[in-house]
């Protein structure tokens, strides 16, 4: 059977390689959708997992992996050789960065180069890691025109599908949030187009690779040079002494042509702070200096030294220095409610901290542990009252929402709230980054936020 009559049938044997925040719920969605698919991973304890019906990503519920385990549809390996009966690869490995910050596209040539060990004709294959411009058609089409001796729109069809996957979002997740893919030649646009739009509820093709790739690198480069936007007006504002919170709130009323970013301690995840420099490494082959990206990346990389900074001034201002304090955490995972500590601005804090000679404990309900840049492995504290009244000051790094911020400002002797989390709570005691309270907002101490 044709591969287009075996994806509208829903017959084509659909395959996963990486089954990580990106991959899991997509092959979790594709046997949902009636395919049969085959997920790969070097990683044999996630392997193990999924075959005993775990979950290990916080979006997806352990029920999910559990029943399309017991379907049968959804068959699990480390190794590549089921592949060989796979309609449809989609390939969503990590692209983080090397210690000099240039892009480590390993992960993606090492599948590729197990891909092409096992690919059939007629086979589609999806590139959904991000990466600059290009990739698909260096490291993909071009590497399996060669070995295999294969056509492209032909014998097999490549295409680019960014993932916009947003961990922790109630609303948006894999199904609902909009596709959109681009291949090498118009066939393999119809061809990827065709296979997404059973799985996903609205598609959106583009008319190359390059531009699908570049599509993802705009929306991560336009939340990085924004972030940076209010991460700097949150210092200039703090200096002139204006809540930079309040003004953010009371220009997002305006309904057209104003959309709010906040300030916070860094950016954190596998997404905002590597994505911009695959473009601006690129560009740079090309004689063309990215300098929004560059200047981006130098205000919000330099947003935990701040922080650290203000923690010091107002234990200065309390007669504490940080050598010597006690210093209490609230989150460590890079944003609120989900689990992961990549690039989190948090752990960069915490080791500047350590390396001043404070005492830090964290407490992080989806982070209970992880290991810290001296080998040591950190366990999350309980949060108590006893636990948060001893600190010398409490810092709110991540605002996860199950946590009480009230029941928090009524217990912390100090607390410096990185991401307003202390909205709408009043207290000498608290101080926000980038600015002070409103005048009405800041009213009189400790008794504002006795906790009932
Ligand atoms: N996490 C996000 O929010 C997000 C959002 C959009 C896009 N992305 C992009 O998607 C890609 C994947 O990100 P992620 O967060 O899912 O990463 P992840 O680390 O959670 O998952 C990647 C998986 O790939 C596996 N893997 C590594 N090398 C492999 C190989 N050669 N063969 C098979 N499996 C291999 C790893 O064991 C891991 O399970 C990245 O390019 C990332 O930038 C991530």
């Amino acid at each position: 059977m044709e591969l287009e009559e075996k994806i509208k049938t829903r017959t084509a044997v659909a395959a996963v390689v990486g089954l990580g925040y990106v991959g899991l719920p997509l092959a979790i969605e594709m046997v949902k959708s009636g395919y049969r698919v085959i997920g790969i991973d070097v990683s044999q304890a996630k392997i193990g997992k999924l075959m005993a019906g775990e979950s290990y990503v916080k979006d997806v519920p352990h029920e999910d992996v559990a029943q399309c385990v017991e379907s049968g549809r959804f068959t699990l390996s480390t190794s590549y050789a089921p592949l060989h009966e796979a309609d449809s690869i989609s390939i969503c490995v990590p692209t983080p960065l090397r210690k000099t910050k240039d892009p480590d596209i390993s992960y993606v040539t090492a599948a590729v180069d197990e891909v092409v060990n096992v690919l059939t004709k007629n086979t589609l294959i999806v590139l959904e890691s991000t990466t600059y411009p290009g990739t698909s058609e260096e490291l993909i089409e071009h590497e399996i025109r060669t070995r295999l001796g294969y056509r492209i729109g032909e014998d097999f069809f490549v295409c680019f599908s960014p993932e916009r996957v947003d961990p922790g979002n109630p609303s948006y997740h894999t199904k609902n949030t909009p596709k959109v893919i681009g291949g090498i030649t118009p066939r393999c646009t119809e061809i990827g187009s065709m296979l997404y739009r059973n799985i996903v509820d609205t598609v959106i093709p583009v008319s190359s690779t390059r531009v699908a790739e570049m599509v993802k690198l705009l929306e991560n480069t336009f939340r990085s040079v924004n972030i940076a936007l209010v991460n700097e007006l949150s210092l200039m504002c703090e200096r002139m002494g204006i809540n930079v919170w309040e003004v953010i709130d009371a220009a997002a009323t305006k309904p057209f042509g104003y959309m709010p970013f906040y300030p916070g301690p860094g950016i954190g995840g596998h997404c905002i702070p590597l994505d911009p420099v695959y473009l601006s490494w690129k560009a740079k082959t090309y004689d063309f200096y990215t300098r929004f990206i560059e200047l981006a990346s130098d205000v919000n990389g330099n947003m935990p030294r701040f922080v650290v900074q203000e923690i010091s001034d107002l234990l200065n201002s309390r007669k504490k220095s940080v050598n010597g304090a006690n210093i209490m955490m609230l989150g460590v995972a890079y944003k609120r409610d989900i689990d992961d500590v990549r690039e989190s601005p948090a752990l960069e804090i915490y080791h500047l901290l350590r390396d001043k000679g404070a005492e830090v404990t964290y407490y992080d309900p989806y982070v209970p542990r992880f290991a810290d840049k001296y080998g040591n492995d950190l366990h999350s504290v309980d949060l108590s009252a006893g636990a948060l009244a001893q600190a010398d000051l409490v810092m709110i790094a991540t605002d996860h929402r199950c946590i009480d911020y009230r029941w928090v400002a009524a217990h912390a002797p100090l607390l410096f709230d990185a991401r307003n989390a202390t909205k709408g709570i009043c207290g000498d005691h608290i101080y926000l980054l980038g600015g002070q309270r409103a005048a009405g907002d800041r009213m009189q101490g400790r008794a504002e936020v006795a906790y009932v």
